[in-house]
């Protein structure tokens, strides 16, 4: 088994874990909610299922580093890449969790200098577990994935999401939407931005734009990218920091619907 072969089957492992335990919880209706910042919900679910990861990683690679949405969010991390970089959100999809919606995820990607060389991307409640290793495919179970191909933006769906704080941004949010509605088919807001864009990569949407965090996109995007989804920006990132980690105004759609969707962001 090759060395990533083997990152695979110990992040699709523990993934499965989380994703257990995620379950257990709510079904046991054993849920704490709480607010961070006073907006943004957090369960016990989350921390927990954040310290069932990021114990077993420490373990296992005691030299690498790890960014954790609930126990270690340093953004600043992704900008020193001396180390291997493990990257996770123990729970994608908090709001829904927490209201007994089943669009869940738990997002692990595992970063070399930069570059996301394995992702995984888990949703427990629909038991599809979504997998990529770099330059060699991507996979929904043991399907190898392909994304869409419609190539007019009127037949699309595309998918978008809202940050927890959006007062000072609701005209842009709006503007944007507004733009895309009005040339798209139908939009869709369903609530977890990994699954969002492992559901491009899979062709049940067909693109997705937003602004979001590192654990929220960086193994969904090595699954997209690898089913043949083009992955960027829709305004250039920063010079000198890595672009797969950068989550500012992604824009992650088929080959054929990119530069259409990417040329109404930007007239926004
Ligand atoms: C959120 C989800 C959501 C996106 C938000 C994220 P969380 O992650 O991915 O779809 O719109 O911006 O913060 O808080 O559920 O891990
Ligand atoms: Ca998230
Ligand atoms: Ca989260």
């Amino acid at each position: 088994m090759s060395a990533l072969d083997s990152i695979l089957k110990f992040t699709t492992d523990l993934a499965e874990q989380a994703g257990e335990h995620i379950v257990e919880l709510r079904s046991a209706r054993k849920l704490n909610l709480d607010y961070k910042r006073g907006v943004e919900l957090v369960t016990n679910a989350d921390v927990a299922a954040d310290k069932l990861i990021t114990d077993a990683i420490r373990q296992r690679f005691p030299d690498h580093d790890i960014m954790a949405e609930e126990s270690a969010p340093d953004l600043e991390k992704i900008k020193h890449l001396d180390k291997p970089l493990w990257i996770i959100d123990p729970i994608d999809g908090t709001v829904n969790y927490a209201h007994y919606h089943n669009q869940v995820a738990v997002s692990i990607a595992y970063a070399v200098r930069g570059q996301v060389q394995v992702g995984v991307v888990y949703s427990p409640f629909q038991a599809e577990m979504f997998t990529a290793v770099r330059g060699e495919g991507s996979w929904l179970n043991d399907q190898p994935l392909q994304c869409s191909q419609v190539n007019e933006l009127g037949k699309a769906i595309i998918a978008t999401g809202f940050p927890y704080e959006k007062q000072d941004k609701l005209d842009v949010l709006m503007a944007r939407l507004r733009a895309v509605l009005g040339q798209c088919a139908d939009m869709r807001r369903l609530g977890s931005a990994a699954l969002d864009i492992c559901w491009v990569a899979m062709g049940r949407l067909d693109g997705y734009y937003e602004t979001v965090s590192p654990w929220d996109f960086a193994a969904a995007q090595l699954i997209a990218r690898e089913a043949g989804a083009v992955c960027g920006h829709f305004i250039e990132p920063p010079e000198g920091i890595a672009q797969e980690l950068f989550g500012e105004n992604l824009l992650i759609s088929n080959p054929h619907l990119y530069k259409q969707l990417k040329q109404i962001l930007q007239s926004v």
